[in-house]
């Protein structure tokens, strides 16, 4: 593993990647404490990990719960970072009573309307000026097959319109916000030719949407360069904007559910400097249309996926390591 290096020789990413794009984490309250000197390093844009979802900000109905995702916006104002806004309306992560009536029926068309209507409205207007752009619908395409959306409650009571209503009133709720539609395998042609029909689809209809936010939760093997230049070409040529919203690069490829590993090995370090490498080199050739780059972490101690796919196992998906050291993957993306 790398050896301590004099912090005072390390170059803040946030700076070189000023004149691309910017770089963001996700954080949450216990890496705001642990990881606060990276962060306010090299990043400088940030994303709550789970703190503003639905479940999150309006865990009953009416009942509004703000004072974590508050203490967030005031943590990125007093350093000097962009926020980014995730995720109004998603199949998961949303409490049950969004879609049940009193008696424990479900509820009708208009009224999950007003709800969703009522929740993106208090939310926005909220932290208008303090979250320049919003992940509005997240992850609303389905896999595979042919249809275009994964079927969620929002498609059974309201239909497939609940992505216009849903960026119509978060348009209306601050007219300044970005607006994203945000997804993962947004790479894989399959799923990348429905995202842009669905998105096309809504241009078209002149839905108020301003980016296609990319995932990013890859692996030293997946997806490969070609898909993911393909990907920027495909949606950019709808001439919006392009973030990537999630970036981790798993040690592991998806099928391998290995857990006796205790540290990376020296060749997955070095697969993932390598991947790291490129991906950076691919988005600095399209910064043009890209204007975000964010971690869905920020160094090797804290990752969701240590838990995923595989409970309990050990991953090492950030360009700093557990130790907030610097790793090859750092050095090989400042290095062009
Ligand atoms: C998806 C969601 C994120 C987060 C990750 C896993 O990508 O968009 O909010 O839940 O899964 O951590």
């Amino acid at each position: 593993m790398n050896q301590t290096v004099n912090e005072a020789r390390v170059p803040a990413l946030s700076d070189v990647y000023e004149d691309y794009f910017s770089i963001g984490a996700a954080v949450n309250p216990l890496t705001l404490g642990t990881q606060k000197e990276l962060l306010t390093k090299h990043f400088n844009s940030m994303t709550a990990e789970n703190e503003m979802k639905f479940e999150a900000l309006q865990p009953e109905f009416n009942r509004f719960t703000f004072d974590t995702a508050d203490k967030m916006v005031a943590f990125a104002q007093a350093h000097d970072m962009k926020m980014r806004g995730h995720t109004l309306i998603w199949h998961n992560q949303t409490p049950d009573w969004m879609f049940l009536q009193r008696d424990g029926t479900t509820i009708d068309r208009e009224t999950l309307l007003e709800r969703m209507k009522k929740h993106i409205k208090t939310v926005m207007e909220r932290y208008k000026g303090k979250i320049y752009c919003w992940d509005v619908v997240n992850e609303a395409v389905a896999d595979e097959g042919e249809a275009i959306l994964r079927p969620s409650k929002w498609t059974d009571i309201i239909g497939e319109s609940f992505i216009e209503y849903a960026f119509k009133y978060a348009h209306k709720a601050d007219p300044n916000a970005l607006l994203f539609y945000n997804d993962y395998n947004a790479c894989h042609p399959h799923k990348r030719d429905k995202i842009y029909q669905l998105v096309k689809g809504l241009i078209d209809k002149g839905v108020p949407i301003h980016g296609i936010g990319l995932q990013a939760h890859w692996n030293i093997v997946d997806p490969s360069y070609d898909d993911i230049k393909r990907a920027i070409e495909t949606y950019a040529s709808l001439g919006l904007n392009i973030h990537f919203t999630e970036m981790d690069v798993s040690v592991f490829e998806y099928h391998d559910r290995r857990t006796e590993l205790l540290e990376p090995t020296e060749e997955m370090i070095s697969r993932q400097a390598d991947r790291y490498h490129t991906f950076f080199e691919i988005f600095r050739s399209y910064a043009d249309v890209i204007d975000s780059v964010t971690f869905w972490g920020v160094a090797d101690d804290y990752t969701w996926l240590d838990d995923f796919p595989v409970t309990g196992r050990k991953n090492w998906p950030f360009v700093f390591d557990a130790k907030h050291q610097p790793k090859s993957a750092f050095w090989n993306i400042l290095d062009f």
